[in-house]
């Protein structure tokens, strides 16, 4: 396949690209760079810098393209709630305007980064697909609203859609090459291993919610997993099989705690952990139940935690500063 992938230069863009072309797949990748990093675009594939919403750029690479998988985004919560419009901008917005040119263009197949962030807090856990879509933030609305969008198209018959919700992504490339760098860090692994390496204290949000060692528990799944399930979503696609959304996460929840003590004993540093207030709307638990991606796609997990934190670690101890391009990475 011809694939165009988009945010091919953000952590799971970059990461599943090169699993595709390992596959044998071509690959295009379309960002602005305005999260991503250059370095982290895989020689084999074709880089074009822009927007997924500019429309000339779109009709002169859609020709020819067999299917598109959609990473490029925005992933901050916080930053959402701060700023909604430039959320709905480029998470809506933009990624309408590439809906619109692959109708045109007659491309039919859209493997869609989605986000666990679109169910907010359900009641039953593991969460199923069935659960209901109740957004707690402006990120998890801007991602259900190009769910819906993509749905509208899906049901005129114009495209299939494989819809992906993802839990929580981590770990790195095994080689160390290619890992987790976005700015404003928020995620926990990499800023625990920050802390770890550096002497510096780490702050949980929150000790109190209501689960056994009362901080919050998550679902974690390592980033060649996930990109394993892309590269089956895609190939689904192309075969004919039918559209669908699914949870791609490991099943088992972690809570913050244990993952602080994990990274302590990969890394062989004790992290000074204190405790700050709660953040707005975070929800206690967040489990996925995946039986849905494994019957559909036939996708198994295959890494577990240490895994994860082994391979982040070895991804941070190699790139301290990341890509090292932190001024260029800012939007
Ligand atoms: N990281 C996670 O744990 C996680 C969890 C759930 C869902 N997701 C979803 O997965 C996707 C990828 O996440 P990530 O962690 O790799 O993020 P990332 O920030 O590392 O990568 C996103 C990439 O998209 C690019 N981009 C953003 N807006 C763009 C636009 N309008 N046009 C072109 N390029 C644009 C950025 O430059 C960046 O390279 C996102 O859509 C996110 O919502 C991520």
């Amino acid at each position: 396949m011809r694939i165009l992938v988009t945010g091919g230069a953000g952590y799971i863009g970059s990461i599943t690209t090169c699993v595709l072309l390992d596959s044998g797949h071509e690959v295009l990748v379309l960002d602005s760079l305005e999260r991503g990093h250059r370095q982290a675009v895989d020689p084999r594939a074709t880089l074009i810098v822009a927007s997924v919403g500019d429309r000339e750029v779109l009709d002169s690479i859609l020709p020819g393209i067999d299917a598109v998988l959609h990473c490029a985004g925005y992933i901050e919560v916080a930053e959402s709630r701060r700023d909604p419009d430039l959320y709905y901008r480029k998470n809506l917005a933009e990624p309408s305007m590439m809906l619109d040119r692959m109708t045109t263009h007659g491309i039919r197949n859209l493997v869609f980064s989605s986000t666990a962030a679109v169910y907010g807090q359900p009641e039953q856990m593991p969460i199923t697909e069935d659960a209901p879509l109740a957004p707690l933030n402006v990120y998890g609305a801007s991602k259900l609203s190009f769910e819906r969008m993509i749905d509208i198209t899906r049901s005129s018959g114009l495209m299939n859609a494989i819809v992906l919700r993802y839990f929580n992504a981590a770990g790195a490339s095994p080689d160390g090459a290619l890992g987790e760098d976005h700015p404003n860090e928020s995620h926990i692994i990499p800023l625990v291993l920050r802390a770890a390496s550096a002497g510096t204290p780490f702050t949980l949000h929150g000790d109190d919610y209501p689960t056994p060692d009362g901080t919050c528990v998550r679902d974690y799944l390592h980033v060649m997993d996930l990109a394993d399930a892309h590269l089956r979503a895609l190939e689904r696609l192309h075969e004919g099989g039918e559209s669908l959304a699914c949870n791609l996460g490991s099943g088992c929840g972690y809570s913050n705690r244990e993952v602080v003590r994990m990274c302590e004993e990969v890394t062989g540093a004790a992290v000074d952990v204190r405790v700050g207030p709660r953040r707005v709307g975070d929800p206690a638990t967040l489990i996925a139940s995946n039986a849905r991606a494994k019957d559909t796609l036939g996708w198994h997990p295959a890494r577990d935690l240490r895994t994860m934190v082994e391979d982040a670690w070895r991804w941070h101890s190699g790139h301290p500063d990341g890509y090292g391009d932190a001024s260029t990475a800012q939007g």
